[in-house]
């Protein structure tokens, strides 16, 4: 399974704040069953300062780690990008890192404030879509004006959004009323993958597995496997493609 979205990174955000914490956290992940993890620190102008080339340095530190430790999970990077009015410099100035591309566009992971969906989201998104960038709006189903009323997030979908649910959403971890929401917004098929957002061991574990199970139940067995494989793969592939040593390479004879 691919999990778009999850912090793993070691003292950059509010994920793991130790090395051996970040460890224990990728282990838990292979254990459920995560070969490829996106990384995705919070970047929050004012709360969380972090740029793309932070973030990559860290990530190129932790996949040594990671090999170091022989734990076979293959590890990209992105960020998860709060909405705020910061963000447009940021993409000005090139600190932004993205998650991949969709139909010929750059994907943002775009995390809304938890309270509300902001004045001004619509236009911020046909703002980005104008400049070819794709917004993939993380956990929807938890911020509140779409638990109050579904019809909120709507609009954003109809301009051209995808959505990442949570796992720990679909499962009940995160309340009843972010479960229903998760549940109603894989009926509409509006979900374009399902992610952990993991950020420890404890209270907030990689549960791509659980998740993907409790979403058989709601959309059948297939689709369900293809919103935690194909369909983030479809997005983060070239992520990969420099990472991974080509098949015909892999296997010839040494001389
Ligand atoms: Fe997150």
């Amino acid at each position: 399974m691919i999990d778009l979205h999850c912090h793993l990174l070691p003292g950059i955000d509010d994920g793991p704040s130790s090395l051996d914490e970040a460890l224990a956290l990728a282990a838990l992940a292979v254990n459920n069953g995560i070969t490829h993890a996106i990384a995705t620190p919070h970047i929050h102008p004012g709360r969380w300062n972090n740029d793309r080339y932070q973030i990559a340095r860290l990530c190129n530190r932790f996949r040594l780690r990671l090999a170091y430790a022989g734990i076979p999970l293959t590890l990209g990077m992105a960020a998860e990008v709060r909405v705020d009015s910061e963000l447009i410099h940021w993409l000005a100035q090139d600190k932004i890192p993205f998650l991949g591309h969709f139909n010929g566009k750059r994907v943002l992971l775009l995390e809304l404030p938890h309270s509300h969906i902001p004045l001004g989201t619509e236009n911020l998104i046909a703002w980005l879509l104008q400049r070819n960038i794709q917004p993939l709006i993380a956990h929807p189903e938890r911020n509140k004006d779409v638990i109050r009323r579904i019809d909120s997030i709507l609009p954003l979908v109809q301009l051209g959004c995808l959505l990442q649910i949570t796992a720990g959403s679909i499962t009940g971890h995160f309340g009843k009323p972010a479960q229903h929401r998760a549940r109603q917004l894989l009926e509409m098929d509006a979900v374009f993958a399902i992610a952990t957002d993991a950020h420890n061991c404890r209270n907030r574990p990689p549960i791509l597995a659980q998740g993907c199970d409790a979403a058989s139940h709601i959309v059948g067995h297939e689709r369900a496997h293809q919103l935690v494989t194909t369909q983030p793969m479809q997005l983060v592939a070239r992520q990969f493609s420099f990472l991974e040593k080509p098949a015909s390479s892999a296997h010839q004879p040494q001389h």
